[in-house]
């Protein structure tokens, strides 16, 4: 797609990848919608020095030349181990090929600090999407009071009304760091949340997988990497969906093609207290909101098959580049 420079969106990508992270940033930066200002990694899938490692790697594979900032190393208050189940050990494990070591380094400074100043320097102009926990936003909040006045726009990847994945109530994002997220969920920040309502359909099957593939004979590490996701999560048998839900990508589709999906108006909330729920998120769909909860756009719906195509683009754009580096 090209998209003339005065029209394309400025973004800031703060991420865990991740697999659907990877596919996520791919999708952006083929997109041409965008003028991608920064990738920020926050602990997540993995430690922080495996997710930064990754975004720097996924950055400079696919050509670019976008910054990379490290985050947060632990969640504001939640401590877990990190989970291996989905992303492997790396948080982007391979069933083959491997990107290629990134050639430059990661940016000086932390991302929450990176976040306050690029902001600060274009007021009311970038629009965060948030595809992992919520801590270096949350900080970067708590650098700046007034930074959520000044974003314009939030998109994130978390939570759902329909259920949990790490716990029966909670999504993994909000869970890892449900404090950081109320931070985020009580500020004023115009907001849409993509929750497992809708990216838990955002799969890609086997003929998509086998496009990416094809797209690239031999040495194909994007179609490796989402092979060794689709083997880890797209399990028909085990009730899961036909192939791999790459729930990153739900908010960058929309800040592509907002009329993929039906957004909702609804009070949303995220539970910090102990127990069961646990980072699990709610909505209010009475009328009228309650005190001192904003409404939030919330997803509940996609076309599934035009999401996936979007992707599989996206993936196939993303192996080619890699291929000619
Ligand atoms: C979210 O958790 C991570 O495993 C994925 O990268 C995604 O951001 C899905 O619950
Ligand atoms: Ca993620």
């Amino acid at each position: 797609m090209t998209v003339p420079p005065t029209t394309r969106r400025r973004l800031i990508i703060d991420c865990d990848p991740g697999h659907d992270d990877f596919a996520a940033i791919a999708l952006a930066v083929t997109s041409g919608a965008f003028d991608i200002e920064a990738i920020t990694a926050v602990c997540g899938n993995a430690p922080l020095d495996r997710t930064s490692a990754n975004a720097l790697a996924i950055a400079d594979a696919l050509g670019t030349a976008i910054p990379v900032y490290a985050g947060a190393v632990a969640p504001l208050l939640h401590r877990y181990d990190f989970p291996a189940d989905f992303h492997g050990v790396t948080g982007l494990d391979s069933a083959g090929a491997t990107l290629p070591p990134p050639r430059r380094a990661l940016a000086p400074g932390h991302a929450a600090e990176e976040i306050v100043r690029r902001v600060n320097a274009a007021p009311g102009e970038i629009t965060l999407a948030v595809l992992g926990p919520m801590t270096n936003l949350a900080l970067a909040i708590a650098l700046d009071p007034e930074l959520p006045g000044k974003v314009r726009e939030l998109v994130f990847m978390g939570g759902g009304l329909i259920g949990g994945n790490v716990t029966p109530r909670a999504e993994f994002n909000l869970w890892a760091d449900p404090e950081a997220a109320a931070i985020v969920l009580a500020s004023s920040i115009k907001t849409t949340m993509f929750g497992l309502d809708v990216t838990n359909r955002a799969f890609i099957d086997g003929d998509d997988l086998a496009r990416i593939r094809a797209a690239v004979p031999g040495a194909n590490p994007v179609a490796d990497i989402i092979q060794f996701y689709t083997d880890r999560s797209g399990d028909v048998a085990a009730g899961r969906a036909p192939g791999p839900a790459l729930h990153d990508t739900c908010p960058l589709a929309f800040l592509v093609d907002p009329a993929l999906f039906t957004i909702e108006q609804l009070a949303v909330t995220v539970e910090t207290a102990p127990g069961p729920h646990y980072g699990a998120t709610d909505a209010d769909r009475r009328a009228w909101a309650p005190q001192g909860v904003a409404r939030i756009g919330v997803a509940l719906d996609l076309d599934r098959p035009a999401v996936a195509r979007h992707v599989t683009d996206a993936l196939v754009e993303a192996a080619r580049r890699i291929a000619k580096r």
